[in-house]
């Protein structure tokens, strides 16, 4: 290969950039410009393209455009080899008409189900493939330790062991065992690494993250899913201790390479490289920055909207700033996955696959199960909910009657803005209800919208005539830094709004479909009822329906703490100096809702805790068994939690973390016994070398109100 066709694999653009219209504004229906085109394919000879011309394209326009790219890259270079084209679908292929959107990824983690979950990105797998994309931009295993960061709910939460389970989880669906297969397609872990903690809580703005934190926090997911061998990377956008994650050769080479083995492709984000001369400040111009981020290891720039990356890495080339070898190695990788892929001999679709079940019945029965599990009951004050279905109710609330809400971000567009456009064949909650109970029953009014008061007189007359509120709360949908927020309370206006209703005297459900865990302290004890929804996708508005009124029994926990404070943001496995007050003064943890909490129409019983000994040697495995009892009257489904805490340490431990969970369904009455096995790395930290290590002690073992210790003893 020349160096010119090297350069060309390490470059992605975005689709934009081959279409007739201007960048970021494509004339509409999309068409390829064939100048752009010939220039960036048979010219620069780009191996990767990402991306949607703004709108989501019908299956069969996704054929014929990724088709007609790969005729050029083709027919019309010496090599032949096609382009790789990648995609968000990181909640299903959102950008495809009709696509099966599921539930948020905050959701899934607070599902508990790692069954569905795996499920869901096995479908996601399917219909990306069925749209001719073999790359796929997801999952999200940045731990989110900050809850103003407008990505947490990309994430799988605040904790490392929740967000290692479930990535794990999507990870084997989106790839399985082979990802040549016709139904599976290359993940791509993001966003490597220490994205989850801005400092300020705003996207892509500096984390100060010491290593041994790093380590403890950060890493954990990523490290598994390489050794479950995951075919690539994305860089965090952001800077770590001063350093931007994509000029930071320890993280992308020393850590990535070097000591988790990771042989997979690593591609920049979006314009990363040049906003480390722009954005960032540590290189004088865009050829030094290019520079800079080759020499700290990625193999793929998304430059994304022009082709001045190949430029300047050609003069690098040329100049021998940068050898020839080290574009070998990102080549190599490149190519690698592109054959793994299968899309060398079929760079479309493979020939004889049916993809008849896209956007079938049976993909969105998943999603429907996903959101069922996937929405968290918080209050139920005197056994309230659910409602009877002969109840008279007013839905009201900006969020009760759009797709939008529902679906958040990455949804048919890049903010999920226009989703009520697009989606047109799925039911709002108060279509849901309205299904459910008859549309006699139930009025909408709105009432009020994100941060302003609509109809609130009309909103009043129909709270007068009905049996019960439910107020629609929480987020404009966003996306990325468009999500950047001064203040977690909710907008005045929804405050103002629920006031209102609740002055009705009538009892009033609180409904949160949201990103992030948005204040609502002052309203929290006035009403009736609090589901947090977060982003149940296309099916939430029928899995709240079916909690409300007790078709479905709800089962899923909070995988972040919920604050009470605008600046009480303290995490569930904060250490004892943040909790016991010191001469009086208030503990920094007081939280509205705990990490892990979520309630059941049902209620369950733990019993007998029994440990396989009360003292283990540092190689033994202790076996932890809990008896799981249903004494209540209807079928539920629940999360076992196992929190551990290291009694004293070297370094200062943890009031509690999560080290292991599973999900049970029992019948009224029904018990079960479950057994977890705690091993050395559960009872091990980061010590003061930043290495892994194990401390003899006391160990305590909490599981519901169960409690148990065991000594781990010195070798001898
Ligand atoms: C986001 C990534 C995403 C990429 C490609 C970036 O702005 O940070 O998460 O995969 O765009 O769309």
């Amino acid at each position: 290969m020349t160096i010119r066709e090297k350069v060309g694999q390490m470059t992605q653009i975005t689709l934009d950039v081959i279409l007739e219209g201007e960048v970021y504004n494509a004339t509409l229906p999309h068409r390829l410009n064939q100048n752009y085109l010939k220039k960036a394919i048979q010219e620069y000879r780009i191996g990767s393209i990402l991306n949607t011309p703004g709108i989501p394209l019908s299956l069969k326009e996704w054929l014929a455009l990724i088709s007609d790219i790969q005729t050029v890259a083709i027919k019309k270079t010496r090599l032949g080899i096609p382009v790789l084209y990648g995609i968000d679908a990181i909640h299903g292929v959102s950008y495809t008409v009709d696509a099966t959107l599921f539930p948020q990824q905050i959701n899934m983690a607070a599902s508990g189900n790692l069954d569905l979950v795996k499920a869901a990105a096995a479908i996601t797998a399917y219909e990306t493939r069925a749209s001719a994309i073999p790359w796929n931009f997801s999952p999200v295993l940045d731990v989110c330790r900050h809850p103003l960061w407008p990505r947490l709910w990309e994430t799988f939460g605040e904790d490392t062991h929740l967000a290692t389970k479930m990535g794990l989880a999507m990870l084997e669906g989106y790839q399985g065992q082979q990802i040549d297969h016709p139904y599976k397609v290359a993940a791509c872990l993001k966003h490597f690494l220490g994205y989850g903690m801005p400092l300020s809580g705003k996207d892509r703005t500096p984390a100060w993250i010491p290593e041994r934190y790093m380590r403890a926090y950060f890493l954990p997911p990523f490290e598994a899913a390489v050794k479950a061998g995951a075919a690539s990377i994305m860089v965090n956008s952001g800077e770590m201790n001063g350093i931007p994650v994509h000029a930071n050769k320890k993280i992308l080479t020393d850590l990535l390479r070097d000591e988790l083995g990771f042989d997979g492709l690593l591609v920049t984000d979006w314009e990363d490289i040049k906003y480390l001369h722009s954005r960032h400040r540590v290189a004088s111009s865009h050829k030094e920055a290019v520079k800079i981020a080759i020499e700290a290891g990625i193999d793929m720039s998304m430059v994304p909207d022009d082709l001045s990356f190949a430029d300047h890495l050609i003069e690098l080339v040329e100049e021998g700033a940068i050898s020839e070898q080290r574009l070998d190695q990102s080549v190599e990788r490149i190519l690698n996955l592109k054959q793994r892929l299968g899309i060398l001999e079929h760079p479309v679709v493979k020939a004889q696959t049916d993809y008849q079940l896209f956007a079938s019945e049976q993909h969105s029965q998943f999603s429907l199960d996903l959101a069922r599990e996937s929405i968290v009951l918080l209050k139920n004050e005197k056994g309230i909910l659910p409602l009877s279905k002969d109840s008279s109710v007013l839905v009201s609330g900006f969020s009760g009657n759009a797709m939008q809400y529902l679906n958040g971000g990455w949804t048919s567009t890049w903010q999920g803005d226009q989703a009520d456009h697009f989606i047109k064949n799925k039911k709002t909650i108060q279509a849901a209800i309205k299904d459910k109970i008859g549309a006699a029953q139930v009025q909408f009014v709105e009432g009020c919208r994100f941060d302003q008061l609509t109809d609130l007189e009309r909103a009043l007359a129909a709270a007068a005539n009905c049996d019960h509120i439910i107020l629609c709360l929480g987020e404009k949908t966003y996306t990325e830094f468009h999500g950047n927020i001064d203040d977690l309370n909710l907008p005045d206006a929804q405050l103002e709004f629920a006031e209102q209703m609740i002055a009705t005297g009538k009892p009033v459900h609180l409904v949160l479909l949201q990103g992030r865990p948005r204040l609502i302290s002052s309203i929290a004890e006035k009403v009736a009822s609090i589901i947090c929804a977060f982003l149940p996708g296309n099916e939430g508005g029928i899995a709240l329906a079916d909690i409300l009124f007790g078709d479905c029994n709800p089962s899923a926990k909070l995988p972040i703490t919920y604050p009470k404070h605008a600046h009480g943001l303290v995490a569930y496995d904060y250490k004892h100096s943040e909790a016991s007050s010191i001469q009086g003064s208030r503990s920094c943890y007081d939280p509205l809702f705990e990490f892990g909490e979520g309630l059941s129409y049902t209620t369950f019983e733990y019993s007998d805790l029994v440990l396989s000994a009360n003292q283990i040697e540092m190689t033994d495995v202790l076996e932890v068994n809990i008896k799981i009892k249903n004494t209540g009257s209807r079928k539920g489904k629940e999360i076992v939690q196992l929190y551990l805490r290291d009694e004293y340490a070297s370094i200062t431990p943890s009031v509690r973390v999560l080290k292991a969970f599973k999900k049970v369904d029992l019948a009224p009455q029904e018990e079960c016994l479950l057994t977890f096995n705690l091993d050395q790395k559960d009872l091990s930290f980061v010590g003061h070398n930043n290495e892994w290590v194990c401390e003899a002690g006391i160990f305590t073992v909490m599981l519901g109100d169960q409690k148990a210790i065991f000594e781990l003893k010195n070798p001898v």
